[in-house]
């Protein structure tokens, strides 16, 4: 089988986006011994800016992250590129903004198709956000990670079948 490639996409590639990014790949490896379809999958993460390119995610992310049992300290940032319609078949946004902003560059149907709000993995429709936890505290953060983890959960169940 080919590798099914995923991309989380956020604002800042610091936050959101490796938090998605990171309990994805935990929950695939977790299960990839017993479901066969789970070992060709491949996951990244990217920000719409530019601005945290060559970091590693926020400390606040990667500490919410250890206290679910996941590692993401080890992450850089970098900015989405049109490239990545080439590079992956399925492009997460967190936000409307990131889903508006990732359309923008899109250069043909194919690449739009790719493109997805990460909620409504679980909540097919609902089009809602994960809101941005930059300017709050550890509580948002929390909020996020639950948010993005059932997405996780409907996606790893959505490949399972495969
Ligand atoms: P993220 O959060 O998009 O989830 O990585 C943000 C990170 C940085 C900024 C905004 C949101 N910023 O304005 O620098």
């Amino acid at each position: 089988m080919n590798d099914m490639k995923i991309l989380m996409v956020c604002l800042g590639n610091i936050c959101r986006s490796p938090l998605a990014e990171g309990i994805l790949r935990n929950k695939i490896l977790l299960k990839a011994t017993e479901v066969k379809s789970l070992r060709n999958v491949i996951i990244d993460s990217a920000g719409t800016g530019n601005w945290h390119e060559g970091e590693h995610p926020d400390k606040r992310a990667i500490q919410v992250a250890k206290m679910f049992g996941v590692d993401i300290s080890r992450l850089i940032a970098r900015q989405f590129s049109v490239n990545d319609f080439n590079e992956f078949d399925v492009i997460f946004a967190m936000d409307h903004d990131n889903y508006r902003n990732i359309l923008l560059l899109a250069r043909n149907p194919s690449d739009k198709n790719k493109v997805r709000l990460l909620l409504n993995a679980d909540q097919p429709d609902s089009n809602r956000s994960v809101p941005d936890p930059y300017y709050g505290g550890e509580d948002g953060f929390i909020n996020v990670y639950k948010l993005i983890e059932t997405s996780c959960n409907a996606i790893v169940k959505e490949l399972s079948k495969e």
